[in-house]
C-alpha cells in the first residue's frame, strides 16, 4: 500500500475525485491548505504577500491536499490519471509526494491491510 499527498489547484478537485472513483478507492481525505512551491507563491495571476495580516517573504497560494491510501497496484495508474487532469502548462499544478504504508486497519471488523482500505 502506498500514501499519495497530492496537492492540486482547488478548481481540479471534481476531477481528482472522479479519477480516484475509477480506481474504487476505499477513502480520502481532504484539507484546504495554503502553500507555495519553487515560485515562493508567486502565479501567473499574482500573489499574496500577506498572510491573516502578517507580512511574509513567501507568499502562499490556496491549494488542496487530497490524501488517499491505495493498492500498489493502482498507483501508477493514480499518478497518470492525475498528471492528466490537473496538468495546465502553467507553475503551480501541484505536486505529488508517494509514501509507503506498513499496515492499516478496519476498527469496525478488524480487518487488515488492503482488506482495510
Ligand atoms: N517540497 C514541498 N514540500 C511540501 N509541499 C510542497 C512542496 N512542493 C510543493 N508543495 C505543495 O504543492 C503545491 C504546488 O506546488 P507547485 O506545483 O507550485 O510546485 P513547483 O515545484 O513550484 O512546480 P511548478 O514549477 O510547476 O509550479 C504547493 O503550493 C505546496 O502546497
Ligand atoms: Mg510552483
Amino acid at each position: 500500500m502506498k500514501e499519495l499527498n497530492i496537492f492540486i489547484r482547488p478548481e481540479k478537485l471534481e476531477d481528482v475525485k472522479a479519477v480516484l472513483d475509477k480506481i474504487h478507492c476505499g477513502g480520502m481525505t481532504l484539507s484546504t491548505c495554503m502553500g507555495c512551491g519553487t515560485q515562493k507563491g508567486v502565479s501567473d495571476e499574482g500573489s499574496v504577500n500577506e498572510i491573516k495580516g502578517y507580512k511574509t517573504t513567501i507568499n502562499l497560494l490556496p491549494k488542496v491536499k487530497v490524501e488517499v491510501v491505495v493498492n500498489d497496484k493502482d498507483v501508477e495508474t493514480v499518478i497518470s490519471n492525475i498528471c492528466e487532469v490537473c496538468a495546465t502548462d502553467h507553475v503551480g499544478d501541484g505536486k505529488i509526494f508517494i509514501k509507503d504504508v506498513e499496515d492499516a486497519v478496519r476498527i469496525r471488523t478488524g480487518e487488515r491491510g488492503v482488506k482495510a482500505l
